[in-house]
C-alpha cells in the first residue's frame, strides 16, 4: 500500500519546493492545483497525512479544500500558511484541534521539519487524555533534597546521552554538590576513560571475586568509587559487555540508589534499551533526563519512551534535554511533538567536547567560560532545584517585542 501522501496545495511558486524538500526527506508529497485533484485523490482512497494549505491568498479555494479534508468522516490535519499579520487577524486559538499555523516568510527545511512533527504526533497514540505529561512548568520542589537519583536516559544512541551525564556530574560538582556519577551502559560505557580514569575497578570485578572467593558481595559500593580530579566520585558497572550477566539487576539497581546516602546527587548514564536493568534504574530513580537532538529518528525514540514510560508508570519523572538546541529547530515544536517540557537546553560545542574527552577532562573544567559550560550549569541548577532568574536579557527581549508591535498598531 501507498504510503500516506503530503498534500500540498499552496502557490503555484511554493508548492515546487516545498514538495522536493519533503521530497528529500523521503516523504510522499503531491502537488495538488485545485480542490477537484484533492477530491479526487481522496475518492480513490488515497491516504493523506497532513494538508499544507495556504490560508491567506484565495480563501475560498481553501475552505474549499478544508472542508474536503473534513468530508465523510475524515479528519485530516491542514498547515495553513499564512502571514503574521493574516494569522493575527484570524486571532485563532486551536485547543484541541490538529491543524496548526505556520507563517511567512518560512524556510522550506523548517515547513519540513513542522510536517514531520505533524506527522510523529499523528502516529503517537493518543487516548484521549491529551499530553501524558504536564507541559506547564515542572515542579521541582521535591527535586532539592539531599541523595537525587537522576538517571539519563533515550533509546536511541549518539543523543548525548553520555556527555550530558558527565558534564551535568560536573557542573554539580563545582556547585559544591557530592556526586556519584555512575556508568550504567555496560554494552558501550566509556565514562571512565573519556574523563582519564585508568584501571577502574567495576562492579562486576567485585562480584566475580566474591563470587570465586565464595562470599556475597559487599553491599556498599565505597571501595569502588574512582576520584575524579574535580571532585566527582564515578562507578563503573563493567568493563565487558559480555559479564553483564552476572550482574542481577534488581539489586544493581539497589547498589546504586544506596549511593542517596553518602552523595547529594547521583547521575547514572545508561546504554539505550529497555533492558532489565535500565528498567530497575527507571523504578527508582527520582528523574530521568531525556537528551534528544533535533532530528526524526531521535524524536521519534522519544516519543516511544514516552508511551513506554506511560505503560510502565513513570512518564511523570521525564523531562527532556534538548541537545544541540541550536540548530534552528523550534523548540517549542520539540516539546509538542514529544509531549514533554525541555528542562534544559544545550548548545553545539564539539570542538571543547572533543578536546575536553582527550585530557580526560570535562567543558566545565577545562572551558568553564564556554557557553556550553554555561548550558550545563544551568541544567545542573535545574536538577537541584535552584534555578536562577530570568537574565536581564530576557525582559529586554520581550519589551522589544512589545515595542514593535506598538509601532505596527501606529502604523495600522
Ligand atoms: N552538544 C553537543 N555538541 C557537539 N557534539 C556533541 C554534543 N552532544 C554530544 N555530542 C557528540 O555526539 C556524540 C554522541 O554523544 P554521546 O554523549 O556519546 O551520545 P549517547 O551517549 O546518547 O550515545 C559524541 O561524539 C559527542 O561528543
Ligand atoms: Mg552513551
Amino acid at each position: 500500500m501507498a504510503r500516506p501522501a503530503i498534500a500540498i496545495a499552496l502557490p503555484r511558486d511554493e508548492r515546487e519546493p516545498v514538495a522536493e524538500a519533503l521530497h528529500a526527506a523521503d516523504l510522499e508529497p503531491i502537488a495538488i492545483g485545485r480542490p477537484e485533484e484533492l477530491e479526487a485523490l481522496l475518492g480513490a482512497g488515497r491516504e493523506i497525512a497532513v494538508a499544507i494549505l495556504d490560508g491567506e491568498q484565495d480563501l475560498d479555494t481553501s475552505l474549499e479544500y478544508y472542508a474536503l479534508l473534513h468530508e465523510g468522516g475524515r479528519d485530516i490535519p491542514a498547515l495553513m500558511v499564512l502571514s503574521p499579520r493574516a494569522l493575527e487577524r484570524v486571532g485563532v486559538t486551536h485547543a484541541g484541534s490538529k491543524d496548526e499555523y505556520f507563517t511567512r516568510p518560512y524556510s522550506v527545511e523548517s515547513i519540513r521539519w513542522r510536517v514531520e512533527a505533524m506527522m510523529i504526533r499523528r502516529l503517537a497514540v493518543d487516548d484521549g487524555s491529551g499530553s501524558v505529561i504536564q507541559t506547564g512548568p515542572l515542579s521541582l520542589d521535591d527535586w532539592s533534597r539531599n541523595g537525587t537519583f537522576v538517571a539519563v536516559f533515550n533509546p536511541k544512541g549518539g543523543v548525548g546521552k553520555t556527555t550530558i551525564a558527565v558534564n551535568l556530574a560536573a557542573a554539580l560538582t563545582a556547585m559544591g554538590r557530592r556526586v556519584l556519577l555512575v556508568d550504567g551502559d555496560t554494552v558501550t560505557g566509556h565514562i571512565s576513560s573519556s574523563l582519564g580514569l585508568e584501571h577502574v575497578r567495576t562492579l562486576v570485578d567485585e562480584v566475580i571475586d566474591a563470587h570465586e572467593a565464595g562470599v556475597d558481595p559487599p553491599e556498599a559500593l565505597d571501595d569502588l568509587l574512582a576520584a575524579h580530579p574535580s571532585g566527582m566520585q564515578v562507578l563503573v558497572l563493567s568493563s565487558s559487555p559480555l559479564r553483564t550477566s552476572l550482574l542481577d539487576p534488581a539489586r544493581v539497581a539497589a547498589a546504586i540508589d544506596t549511593g542517596r546516602r553518602t552523595h547529594d546527587v547521583v547521575v547514572v548514564d545508561l546504554h539505550p534499551d529497555y533492558d532489565a536493568l535500565n528498567r530497575a534504574v527507571f523504578e527508582r530513580a527520582d528523574r530521568i533526563l531525556v537528551p534528544v537532538t533535533p532530528d526524526v529518528p531521535a524524536l521519534r525514540a522519544a516519543v516511544q519512551l514516552r508511551d513506554v514510560a506511560t505503560a510502565l508508570g513513570f512518564a511523570d519523572r521525564l523531562a527532556m534535554v534538548v541537545n544541540r538546541a541550536n540548530s534552528g529547530v523550534s523548540v517549542a515544536d520539540i516539546e509538542r511533538t514529544i509531549g514533554m517540557p525541555a528542562l534544559a537546553l544545550v548548545r553545539s560545542a564539539g570542538l571543547q567536547l572533543v578536546k575536553a574527552a582527550n585530557e580526560g577532562r570535562t567543558v566545565i573544567d577545562l572551558f568553564p567560560r564556554e557557553k556550553v559550560a554555561e548550558d550545563f550549569r544551568v541544567l545542573a541548577e535545574q536538577v537541584v532545584g535552584v534555578p536562577r532568574a530570568k537574565p536581564e536579557g530576557a525582559s529586554r527581549l520581550s519589551l522589544g517585542a512589545l515595542f514593535g508591535r506598538r509601532r505596527e498598531a501606529v502604523r495600522a
